[in-house]
């Protein structure tokens, strides 16, 4: 057995959380490998509208084992949030997840940190979720983290209290405004104290050591699906840095983040929304500052899933398409949200970059002050929204569908036409 692995090709939210759901019941696991709670991935079923940050997006189906792999960090108040919504909706989630004990914890201060650190980058700010990623990220890699399975161990408090007061001096540093650290009503003290309540909690759930496990699952025959967060153009490497997250987010980050060989990865899927968004700062070549970037952003819901902040809307980029399908070795595409363009007349796509003179058909080291190289493609001005089956998407979308087909050299095998999980098209067999 391998491992199939389902990833984000863009800048993040391509709907990765909608397709993981409709393909959990062919997976014995769901496992996350990178990312935290910076994520938001949305799963739509009927009148259920159910939002996940840390937990993986197959908890909804009860004979899935939902794994947070080690390369993931996790914020016990937010994970412990979204087992109590998950409670709500009639779901028992620590039923049917479990947790390496070797993912990181993020602390109180470790978003303390975060929030510094953005304030102090003043124009240059990159605009994080402030859920403390880049710190915790830093600590690992500086070999100074906390790691869930040390809860266990005597001493945890001592450590912990040692962590925090090191981060408190730090942030001290920066000597930046308090009233500005009250972000999202966040309060140190009161974070901190139930932060400490839900850690017990969320220690309650199974830890097993990720990499065993899924090494037997796959001795045993499970079939497993490796979920991702963010996107490709927010990869800590191949992203628009500094503009990115702090972790692998593609194929590579599987191995590492779950204990993988490369000989054990399987199919990868990529994840495209049929026009692109970006949430936070950063080059965005294809971006909209006229009314069909808003339209995009009323019709799409374009409004962050963690943080509610407004999407920036633009065309599909191929440029950043190919490179991103090439350095995943993507062997399936789901395009996502075509519906949305049912609204748009004539569809723009990026066929390249130009900068004072220069035209690039690369992604360029330097992604500062692009500009898109566009063409134009007929919409279809058709609702979608209730196809079914591939001959009843307009003739239109399946052009648009066969220059992304052409372009990369990639299947387009799902086409996802609303949120709902029923509202998904399989194009062609996988
Ligand atoms: P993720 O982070 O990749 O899981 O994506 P998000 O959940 O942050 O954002 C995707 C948004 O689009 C969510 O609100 C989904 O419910 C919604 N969505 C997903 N697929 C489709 C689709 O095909 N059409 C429409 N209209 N909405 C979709
Ligand atoms: P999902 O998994 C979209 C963006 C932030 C910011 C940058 C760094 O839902 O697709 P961080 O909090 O990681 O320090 O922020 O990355 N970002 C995302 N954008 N979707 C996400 O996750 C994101 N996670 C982080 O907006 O620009
Ligand atoms: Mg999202």
């Amino acid at each position: 057995m391998k491992v199939d692995v389902l990833l984000g090709l863009q800048w993040g939210d391509e709907g990765k959380g909608k397709i993981v759901d409709v393909l959990a019941p062919r997976y014995d696991v769901i496992a996350r490998f990178q990312g935290g709670p910076n994520a938001g991935h949305t799963i739509k079923a009927g009148d259920r509208k159910i939002v996940l940050h840390t937990i993986p997006s197959g908890i909804l189906f009860p004979e899935t084992t939902n794994l947070i792999g080690n390369g993931v960090i996790i914020d016990p108040l937010i994970m412990l949030k979204e087992i109590n919504d998950l409670k709500e909706v009639g779901i028992d989630a620590p039923a049917h997840l479990l947790v390496s004990r070797k993912a990181h914890l993020i602390l109180p201060s470790h978003r303390l940190l975060d929030a510094v650190q953005e304030i102090n980058r003043g124009d240059g700010k990159i605009g994080s979720t402030l859920k403390g990623i880049g710190p915790t990220y830093t600590d690992k890699i500086a070999r100074q983290g906390m790691r869930i399975g040390e809860f266990h161990e005597p001493g945890f408090m001592q450590n912990y209290q040692k962590h925090r007061d090191a981060h408190l001096r730090m942030a001290d540093q920066y000597r930046v405004n308090s009233s500005d650290l009250k972000f999202d009503g966040f309060d140190f003290d009161t974070y901190e104290r139930n932060w400490l309540e839900a850690l017990k909690t969320i220690c309650e759930i199974e830890q097993v050591d990720g990499e065993y496990f899924v090494h037997r699952s796959l001795w045993n025959q499970k079939s497993i699906l490796a979920e991702g967060a963010q996107g490709t153009m927010l990869d800590i490497d191949f992203g628009s840095y500094p503009f990115v997250t702090s972790s692998n987010t593609i194929t590579a980050g599987v191995c590492t983040g779950l204990g993988l060989a490369p000989a054990n990865i399987g199919r990868v899927f990529g994840i495209v929304k049929a026009y692109c968004t970006r949430v936070g700062s950063g080059p965005f070549p294809t971006e909209l500052h006229n009314e069909m970037g808003e339209l995009l952003r009323k019709t799409g819901h374009e409004y962050g899933s963690t943080t509610g902040r407004p999407r920036r809307c633009g065309w599909l980029d191929l440029v950043a398409l190919k490179y991103s399908v090439m350095m995943n070795g993507v062997t399936h595409i789901f395009l996502t949200k075509a519906d949305v363009l049912s609204v748009v007349d004539s569809i723009g796509v990026g066929t390249g970059y130009q900068r004072d003179g220069e035209e690039f058909d690369t992604m360029p080291f330097n992604q500062q002050d692009l500009q898109p190289v566009l063409i134009k493609r007929h919409g279809w001005n058709k609702d979608i929204s209730q196809a079914t089956c591939s001959q009843e998407l307009p003739e239109q979308l399946h052009d648009y569908i066969r220059m992304i087909e052409q372009e990369t050299g990639v299947p387009v095998s799902i086409v996802s036409v609303g949120p709902d999980r029923a509202q998904t098209v399989f194009t062609r067999g996988f």
